[in-house]
């Protein structure tokens, strides 16, 4: 059986993303077990994994410096993050150097006994020769293996390393896996993975995030345990926000299927601030409190209603990864009752109150196919949120971005596409005049779908414009019918 590593672990091994690690696996027909790859198959796709711009040892770097004021730098327990790197880095080393070896000896071990059988039976004076041709091999091999490098050999190395860095927990019964970092829970790890878990309140109150420990060992980072029954714990049951790994963890847990209504929530929630990115456009960032995250899944809405009593249905363009700063877009001109009062600056430092959510504009389940998400006014919400919900979970082939009409110039929507253009190999970005015809929007679409009708297509926007879209695309020979749409204001 090949020594197997699952693909969520050999892409960080590989450094790239999920998604580009499926798409070559697919390209060159490397056979997959259950998810997961065989050694000898990553390194014949990834032949030179770099062990010197280990982005592993970046990222110990990061984590420490993050976690330097929650730790015990000043009191001298713990060595200073620049020595601690220098040390990682020689354990390192010394890692490929006895894995190397080990790798040759255990070969060797194995050519000789090979060799010595095939020679047993023969008379004594061959025998001889090829016993002391045998120990000449063998004395020369032993020379060399102090020096011994081999591939094989750096990955393991750079894995070993990786798990001093991030545990990783694989979820049953769905199999999604994901990595811990720095001093995060299991449950914020979870969802800024991208996955819809179960929880309630973040903090060990309510019991909703419960789940259970299969193998490998936590840590708790709260005290929660009136709300297990003894019985529970001594099952190996844990609240999945009150706990980190310390290894890696396989763990079972409940988590919301696409089809899975999510409980309607009422929060009271603070407007933090109000940008205006256009005259047509703002951007508002709401908080709830610390103890009340929003649930909800990307392309979702839900209805926000000001003290005042001004309230309207607004799509939250953030992602699910983080229910506590949720991002609206507010748009002029299409008679939003909140509009006069976003606009005008009334509500920065103001409570309002989110419910929901509500809305199936979602993305589907664990695909893997490409991903084309198109735009127009409104719609910007919603595919906002699900292009990040996609980057989130990282499972994608290809995820391409048009929206019609653009962001405003130089504002953060657009600096934040185009970030996202810059730092992902399999993003796209393009924007276009808000006039373009349809036939001609069509084209492009039905050029960026292909012929292959692998795409997966996701647009919203006004109801007008997405039938004409559709027809346009419909007389292209292209098939509309697996389409998730979702028209969004007139
Ligand atoms: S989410 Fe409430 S106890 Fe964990």
């Amino acid at each position: 059986m090949p020594q197997l590593l699952s693909l969520s672990r050999a892409a960080r091994l590989a450094d790239v993303t999920r998604g580009e690690l499926q798409k070559r696996i697919r390209r060159e027909r490397v056979k997959t077990f259950e998810g997961e790859i065989a050694v000898e198959d990553l390194l014949t796709l990834y032949p030179h994994i770099d062990m010197e711009e280990d982005p592993v040892l970046e990222r110990v770097q990061r984590i420490k410096s993050e976690a330097r004021p929650k730790t015990h730098y000043s009191d001298g327990w713990m060595p200073d993050p620049q020595v601690l790197m220098k040390r990682l880095h020689e354990f390192q080393h010394t890692l490929v150097q006895t894995k190397s070896a080990l790798n040759t000896s255990e070969t060797l071990l194995e050519e000789a006994v090979a060799e010595l059988r095939s020679v047993v039976e023969m008379p004594e004076a061959e025998l001889r020769k090829a016993v002391r041709q045998c120990v000449n091999r063998l004395e020369g091999a032993l020379g060399r293996l102090d020096r011994a490098e081999d591939a094989k050999a750096r990955l393991f190395a750079k894995d070993a390393l990786l798990k001093i860095v991030t545990a990783s927990v694989r979820l049953l019964p769905s199999g999604h896996e994901f990595f811990i970092e720095g001093n995060d829970s299991i449950l914020e790890a979870g969802l800024k993975a991208g996955l819809y878990l179960d929880y309630g309140c973040t903090s060990g109150n309510c019991g909703s995030c419960k789940c259970k420990v299969v193998s490998g060992a936590v840590r708790k980072l709260r005290e929660h345990d009136y709300v297990l029954s003894a019985k529970e714990q001594a099952e190996g049951y844990i609240l999945a926000c009150s706990n980190t790994a310390i290894s890696d963890l396989v763990v079972e847990a409940n988590e919301a299927t696409v089809n899975d209504r999510l409980p309607r929530q009422s929060i009271r929630a603070v407007v933090r601030k109000v940008e205006q990115e256009s005259p047509e456009l703002a951007v508002m960032h709401v908080q709830t409190p610390r103890t009340r995250s929003l649930r909800f899944k990307a392309g979702q809405r839900v209805r926000v209603t000001t003290e005042g009593g001004l309230s309207d249905t607004l799509y939250i363009a953030s992602c699910p990864c983080d229910g506590r700063n949720l991002v609206f877009l507010v748009f002029s001109g299409i008679g939003s009752p909140l509009e006069s009062a976003v606009f005008g600056g009334e509500l920065s430092e103001q409570m309002v109150m989110i419910e929901g959510p509500e809305g199936g504009f979602l993305l589907h389940e664990d695909s893997r196919r490409p991903v084309l998400f198109v735009a127009k006014a409104g719609g910007l919400a919603p595919v906002k949120s699900l292009v990040e919900q996609a980057i989130t979970i990282d499972d994608a082939e290809e995820i391409s971005l048009v929206l019609v009409g653009g962001n405003p110039p130089d504002s953060s929507l657009e600096r934040l596409c185009r970030s996202w253009q810059d730092a992902l190999d399999n993003f796209s970005y393009r924007s276009t005049g808000a006039d373009i015809p349809a036939d001609r929007l069509a084209e492009e679409l039905a050029k960026a779908i292909g012929k292959s009708s692998r795409t997966e297509v996701y647009v919203a926007g006004p109801r007008s414009w997405l039938d004409e879209v559709q027809q346009a695309v419909k007389a292209r020979g292209v098939d509309t019918g697996q389409w998730t749409v979702e028209a969004v204001g007139g």
